[in-house]
């Protein structure tokens, strides 16, 4: 297993380039089930969970490529509609194959993700809302096995506006009889890509970024070409990473728009933001940061996959915050190794109290899953001394090549082999 480390107490300063989106990639990539040919997405980022959604795809007998930010998917000769444990257990995202398997195939045998790090996350929704559209489902030996000849439209509401839930509904509205409305939908960019590019395919989709989608079947789709948005969440991640670094980073290909919520908060706690630059967007610091209270909150509001990055922020700002998390059961994780690098957080249930400390140091820390991974890595950039992250699989997931765009803004970072 890889390590990386990191010696505390560089500014960032220059330009990254982010990469194209984790969680678009994911279900552009599943999406391509619904047509049969060769369908293509550029700007990919070159992560552990594209290699995964490629195997899973293979396993059904598509054929996939990947090479200099692209991936093209073939599913002319696709036989199979099974996703197997073994890949889905890596990989919680495989769920999005279940849409798009029973609007093509008519039959999916996917393999249930089991719980992860952050919680129990359940996929009731996403199969009682496929049962709507006449899916017969049951759970048996750890896989849910659902048929249907055919589905057909219905008029659904999310108790809870669940990502993946929207697009794999979404996907499997595209090919059913009839039409379709989904209430109380996700809202967030991945969402809107996902429906862009169904609509290239010849979907007919409304309302995808608002809460309530519609969708209309058609008999069939055509493959597609797809470029895949910058990912949010990386942009947010190095926004931190200049700013608690002290520094003044150019953020190249970043979305604003995207970003509200984060960039709000950043402001609040005295960091500098611009982003008028068709471009991207400029952030610094002086590095005097202040407490802020924050609760994530489905989009638009504050993004779950951000509170632990900021939360790294916080334990080195002025004054006490209180981060409440209000999507996941069990994502403080990154708590326990921030605060053996001196930080000073306490959580009680879903609220944690960050107390800001002068500084934090350097130690042997553990990754736990993806976006505490990150929590650490902003962690280390600050720390004084040396800070080991080990684990960094988890990170390898997420980030496309983290320690090389750092270390081409003046981190001193290097991977090691464990
Ligand atoms: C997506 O996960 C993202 N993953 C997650 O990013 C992100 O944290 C999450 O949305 C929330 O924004 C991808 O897009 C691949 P949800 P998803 O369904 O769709 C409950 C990262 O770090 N729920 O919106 O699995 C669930 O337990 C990852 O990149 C049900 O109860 O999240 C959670 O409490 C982590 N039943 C809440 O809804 C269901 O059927 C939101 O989950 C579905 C969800």
């Amino acid at each position: 297993m890889d390590k990386l480390i990191i010696k505390g107490g560089r500014r960032l300063h220059g330009e990254v380039k982010i990469s194209g989106a984790k969680n678009s990639v994911l279900p552009l990539m599943a999406s391509a089930i619904l047509a049969s040919g060769v369908s293509t997405m550029s700007n990919v980022p070159d992560l552990k969970d594209v290699e995964t959604m490629g195997h899973l795809l293979e396993n059904m007998g598509a054929e996939f490529s990947a090479s200099n930010s692209s991936v093209t998917v073939d599913t002319t000769a696709m036989n199979g509609m099974t996703a197997p444990y073994h890949l889905v257990r890596t990989m919680r995202a495989s769920v999005l194959v279940l849409g798009p398997l029973l609007a093509r195939m008519g039959k999916a045998i996917v393999s249930l993700p089991g719980g992860c790090a952050i919680g129990a996350r359940p996929i009731n929704i996403h199969l009682e809302s496929l049962q709507k559209m006449g899916a017969d489902i049951v759970l048996e030996d750890g896989y849910v096995k659902a048929y249907a000849s055919r589905l057909h439209g219905a008029h659904i509401s999310f108790d809870i506006p669940t990502v993946t839930g929207t697009e794999n509904l979404m996907m499997a509205a595209t090919l059913a009889d009839g039409e379709t409305v989904i209430e109380n939908a996700a809202c967030e960019p991945e969402v809107v890509d996902l429906a862009d590019s169904l609509q290239k395919m010849g979907a007919k989709i409304e309302g995808a970024g608002t809460s309530k989608i519609r969708i209309f079947g058609v008999d069939d789709l055509k493959p597609v070409s797809h470029s895949v948005i910058a990912d949010r969440i990386e942009t947010a991640t190095f926004m931190v990473a200049a700013a608690i670094t002290g520094g003044n980073l150019f953020i190249r290909g970043a979305r604003p728009d995207d970003l509200r919520s984060v960039i709000e908060k950043l402001c609040e706690a005295g960091i500098s933001v611009s982003d008028d630059s068709p471009d991207g967007i400029r952030v610094w610091s002086d590095g005097k940061l202040q407490a802020v209270n924050f609760k994530t909150m489905p989009y638009p509001g504050f993004p779950t996959d951000m509170q632990a990055q900021l939360m790294t922020l916080l334990s080195v700002a002025e004054g006490t915050s209180i981060i409440t998390e209000s999507i996941f059961e069990n994502r403080y994780m990154h708590v326990a190794e921030l605060d053996r690098l001196g930080a000073e957080i306490r959580v009680d249930g879903a609220v944690a109290m960050v107390k800001g400390v002068s500084r934090l140091r350097g130690a042997q820390v553990m990754a736990t899953d993806l976006r505490a991974s990150a929590s650490l890595v902003l962690a280390g950039l600050v720390a004084e001394g040396k800070t080991t992250v080990c684990r960094i699989y988890h990170l390898d997931r997420g980030y496309e090549a983290i320690e090389k765009k750092l270390l081409a803004v003046g981190a001193d970072i290097v991977r090691e082999k464990d």
